[in-house]
């Protein structure tokens, strides 16, 4: 057997607030395989988004195991976790996280020249093309659409052929249409490379598209599956 792409064994995340620890997450036990797509659904607050974070290296669990591509991500540095994600990663958000000051054809090139991929204006520029954003390349974010930023956002992401893709609600902040664009193109590049990827979403509809479902309550996994067909 393969390793899966993401092993989550007893994952737990508590933080620090101002009004002392919470515990967010709890004894997360959760493997994603190759390829599978993975829906996370769940109230407000249950800890999906945390979770994602875990799974991309962001956040680091305060007890248990992940490992991603059979590498533990829990004993890995900050800079061993910024390599990793860079190298094998693709994370797209509710809100876009587009850098400002960079048009979108600049947006798409930085993660590839980081990564040291040799043309990677050339590649930027064709990763937009796909999305359908060739004549937005020069654009700042401040001058696009909702919806034409997470397409850029969607291009950077999968520019370097990232073998997991994270996505948390990347169609929370646009219109129906427009978010059933970007969810086309999301499987879309899944199919294209072959990529695992995880999605959070409040969406049954999206929810369908997955190949399973998880539904998270108070920080835990709900004990049975959402039934799909049953929401
Ligand atoms: N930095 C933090 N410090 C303390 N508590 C936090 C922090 N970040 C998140 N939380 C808490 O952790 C819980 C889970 O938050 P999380 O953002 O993962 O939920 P979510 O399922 O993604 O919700 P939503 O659907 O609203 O995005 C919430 O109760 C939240 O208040
Ligand atoms: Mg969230």
């Amino acid at each position: 057997m393969p390793d899966p792409a993401l092993l989550l064994t007893d994952a737990s995340l508590s933080l620090m607030g101002n009004a002392g620890r919470v515990d967010i997450l709890h004894d997360i036990s959760l493997s994603v395989e190759t390829g599978e797509t993975l829906g996370l659904v769940g109230p407000s607050g249950s800890g999906k988004s945390s979770l994602l974070m875990l799974m991309g290296g962001l956040e680091q669990a305060s007890s248990g195991r992940i490992t991603a591509l059979g590498q533990d991500l829990t004993s890995m540095s900050e800079d061993g976790l910024a390599r990793f994600r860079r190298d094998n990663m693709g994370i797209v958000f509710q809100s876009f996280h587009l850098i400002p000051t960079m048009t979108a054809l600049e947006n798409v090139a930085t993660p590839l020249e980081l990564a040291g991929v040799k043309d990677a204006f050339d590649r930027a520029a064709a990763e937009l093309a796909s999305v359908g954003l060739a004549d937005r390349a020069d654009h700042y974010p401040s001058q696009m659409s909702g919806g034409e930023q997470q397409r850029v956002a969607l291009a950077r992401a999968s520019a370097p052929r990232p073998r997991i893709l994270l996505a948390d609600e990347p169609t929370g902040n646009l219109d129906t249409t427009t978010g059933q664009t970007i969810i086309d193109l999301l499987f879309a590049l899944r199919d294209k490379h072959g990529a695992t990827l995880v999605l959070v979403t409040h969406s049954n509809a999206l929810a369908d598209r997955c190949d399973r479902v998880i539904r998270l309550q108070d920080g835990r996994i709900a004990d049975k599956p959402a039934a799909r067909a049953a929401e």
